[in-house]
């Protein structure tokens, strides 16, 4: 009797003997296409940005959690092709597709992105081949909106080719955790399909969870992000109340992280910025209305995390206010414009709203970001701006610091020590009580 073609691919899998493509060469597939390549995988990488492309043909990285040696080996050794050619989508026998979700202007999903990519696998597509998404999107998105197109050209899922999801978990900048250590949820559209992509993940990471459908690794992914949404919101409105009472925040989640069970510390900040945690739950609150559902946490989150560029701006307002000053025509300096610590990612960030709202009162922007040297367009924003060498001169020119990312580089005792007023978004000033009388915390 014939192989089955699951069966046929799952043994060329366990050899190696597959070319795996990987869309969207950004924060997710990049990494992935280097996990392929450690293990020995043939790699083609696909994008539409053919400057990506002509960048990582000649080795060079464009995310600072990449080295340009490590591309340029594989490169050398020929176990990595990259092109902007979709004809060539017929090469690789195991597609993950890594291509972005944002909202649209009505916060809607935009999935301009996936369609576009699933008519050109569409196009190319022949038997044998696996399909998995990647990408964060809401539940039915692989069922809904990939499977029709792909088997409208007469191939059936699970017998001529296979369909699967599973969510990315990457967490730029976090050090401590390897792509390989980050257990992987994997669903198949058929029990074929979620073996065949289990065998594939399990080449490459440590632990993977089978979970039986792929509405159920969608849903996943986003209650990962919505818990991370509300959480933060809950923590963002207690500290302006606590702020309003007189208590640090900070020190009260450190008490209470002292709890062994049933406590997991959340921090507070500028507000919330990034491609997924701000994004992600609009999704599922869209996807939830064809069942006359209203996601309440989500809206009500969103709401919090976006009002808090505007506490933040009040309290820099409050604080030149009480030493005389007024915002308009004061010189603000913005202290990282990353949506987090240590990364080189200013989508979505919170410094965005909070230089918008302070331009708009009359203040005088400049910002300092080590990972950032230039602002770019932003979907909302267009700031013409490059990051300022951090000087005393510079220091004592300015009115007031405000802390928005807490890159680890930098010096912020220094800092304190040279401008006349500093507001902490982040508790970058715990142990800095000397100056106390120089700092808000915000
Ligand atoms: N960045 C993260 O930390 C993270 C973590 C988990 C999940 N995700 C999700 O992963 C997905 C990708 O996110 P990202 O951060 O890697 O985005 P990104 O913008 O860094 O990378 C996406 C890449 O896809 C390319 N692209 C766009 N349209 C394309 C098309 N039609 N064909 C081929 N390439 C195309 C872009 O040029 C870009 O290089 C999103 O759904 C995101 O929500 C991101």
């Amino acid at each position: 009797m014939k192989e089955k073609l699951s069966d046929q691919l799952i043994q060329r899998i366990l050899r190696k003997d597959v070319t795996v493509g990987v869309i969207g060469m950004g924060y997710v597939g990049l990494p992935l296409v280097l996990r392929f390549c450690e293990e020995g995988f043939r790699i083609l990488g696909f994008d539409v940005d053919s400057k990506k492309v002509a960048a990582l043909k000649r080795g060079r990285s464009y995310l600072k959690s990449i080295s340009s040696s490590r591309l340029s080996q594989y490169l050398r050794y020929g176990n990595f092709d990259v092109t902007d050619d979709f004809s060539r989508l017929n090469e690789p026998d195991c597609i993950l597709i890594c291509v972005p979700t944002p909202l649209t202007e009505k916060m809607e999903p935009d999935l301009q992105y996936i369609e576009k990519t699933t008519e050109a696998i569409r196009e190319h597509l022949r038997k044998g081949q696996l399909i998995v998404l990647e990408s964060t999107s809401y539940p039915g998105t692989t069922e809904e909106l990939i499977l029709p197109q792909l088997q409208s050209i007469g191939l059936k899922v699970g017998k001529d080719f296979f369909l699967g999801y599973s969510p990315e978990r990457e967490d730029p900048g976090n050090e401590q955790f390897k792509t390989h250590q980050i257990p992987k949820v994997v669903a198949g559209v058929t029990s074929s399909c979620q073996k065949v992509a289990v065998s594939l993940y399990r080449q490459i990471i440590q632990k993977v969870i089978p979970v039986s459908s792929t509405r159920v690794a969608e849903l996943t992914k986003l209650l990962e992000n919505i818990y991370r949404s509300v959480n933060i919101a809950l923590v963002n409105e207690l500290k302006m109340l606590a702020d309003r009472m007189g208590i640090d925040i900070w020190e009260v989640i450190e008490a209470a992280s002292t709890k062994p069970f049933g406590f997991s510390p959340f921090y507070p900040g500028p507000g919330m910025g990034g491609h997924c945690i701000p994004i992600d739950p609009f999704y599922l609150s869209w996807k939830a209305r064809e069942f006359d559902f209203t996601t309440k946490f989500i809206q009500l989150a969103g709401e919090v995390n976006v009002s808090i560029p505007y506490y933040v701006v009040s309290k820099v307002v409050e604080a030149l206010n009480d030493r005389k000053k007024s915002i308009k025509g004061s010189r603000i300096l913005i202290l990282g414009v990353a949506y987090k610590k240590d990364v080189d990612d200013a989508r979505e960030s919170p410094a965005l709203a909070i230089m918008d709202l302070l331009q708009k009162k009359g203040a005088t922007i400049l910002y300092h970001d080590p990972f950032i040297p230039i602002l770019p367009p932003f979907r909302k924003y267009l700031f013409e701006l490059k990051s300022s060498p951090l000087t005393r001169q510079l220091l004592r020119r300015i009115d007031c610091a405000v802390v928005v990312t807490d890159h680890s580089q930098i010096d912020y005792q220094w800092i304190v020590k040279n401008v006349p007023l500093l507001i902490d978004t982040r508790n970058v000033t715990r142990n800095l009580k000397k100056w106390k009388k120089k700092i808000v915390k915000a």
